[in-house]
């Protein structure tokens, strides 16, 4: 059984029973057949894989849906959000990016839909999970933008610091580093993909490696998330910062594009 097995349990669905059973063997989770006593619970439905937590006052759950919501408003509004501003480079050859914590793969999503090919690199198997799924199913979208756009984003669940020593010094054009946020009180999308974070996935430790070793990986930049006021990772100053109402990316410029 895996350490999140005290956590989080797979229910059973009638109708996808073959997937509960493959992901409940994947991610060496239980498989019940109804609500578990874990406090979190991954399920399987139309809208593909969840996890919801359990309790009678659980916020809604929290999933990868690049065909709805949030994602398609970035999907439309993409050119302008900072990440693309952050990462900048040749709008004739996009430059390659490897998003180094794809987290539920939202940043990675905007940079696809700007048509940057997008390695996303993700750890926790879970998460890992949430993301196959919501790349596989808009892969099988009708909207032929859509699909395009999924095929711009290559996923691998590993931890990324390895993954970037395999592939040696100055091997992709960007690397984005996205860690864990302090909890925030914003919203309540924020928050219950919060605690799913915070109890599932766990603090960021590494991210000072993260970050050390993207700018031996990356050729032109590294660009790392941070809250609008938080320290500098790893106290290293960037060569300048792009500012949002409360995030900002601190850009470490290593080489200029196209040079
Ligand atoms: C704050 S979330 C990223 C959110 C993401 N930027 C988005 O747009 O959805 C951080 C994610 O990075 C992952 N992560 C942290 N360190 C990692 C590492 N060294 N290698 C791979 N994934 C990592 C965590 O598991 C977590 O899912």
């Amino acid at each position: 059984m895996s350490s999140l097995a005290h956590l989080i349990a797979v229910q059973n669905h009638a109708v996808y029973s073959s997937d509960c059973q493959q992901l409940a063997q994947q991610l060496q989770l239980q498989l019940v057949e109804t609500e578990p006593s874990t406090p979190f619970v991954l399920i399987v439905d139309e809208r593909g894989v969840a996890i919801q937590q359990t309790g009678p006052k659980a916020p809604g759950p929290v999933r990868v849906d690049f065909l709805a919501g949030a994602s398609e408003h970035r999907r439309k509004q993409g050119g302008g959000e900072l990440i693309v501003k952050a990462v900048a480079g040749d709008k004739q050859n996009k430059p390659t990016v490897l998003d180094a914590t794809a987290g539920l793969g939202r940043d990675s999503f905007v940079l696809a839909s700007c048509g940057y090919p997008v390695t996303l690199c993700e750890r926790s198997p879970l998460i890992a999970a949430l993301l196959a799924d919501g790349l596989q199913r808009a892969a099988k979208a009708d909207e032929v933008e859509l699909r395009n756009i999924v095929n711009n984003m290559r996923l691998i669940n590993t931890n990324a610091v390895e993954y970037m020593q395999l592939l040696g010094s100055q091997s992709v054009d960007a690397v984005v580093i996205d860690p864990m946020f302090p909890p925030s009180k914003k919203s309540a999308l924020v928050k219950k993909e919060m605690q799913v974070f915070h109890q599932l996935v766990g603090a960021d430790n590494d991210s000072e490696a993260l970050i050390e070793q993207a700018l031996l990986t990356a050729r032109h930049r590294v660009v790392v998330k941070r809250p609008k006021k938080a320290e500098h990772l790893a106290a290293r100053k960037p060569n300048f910062s792009v500012e949002g109402k409360a995030i900002r990316f601190d850009i470490y410029s290593l080489k200029a594009y196209g040079k």
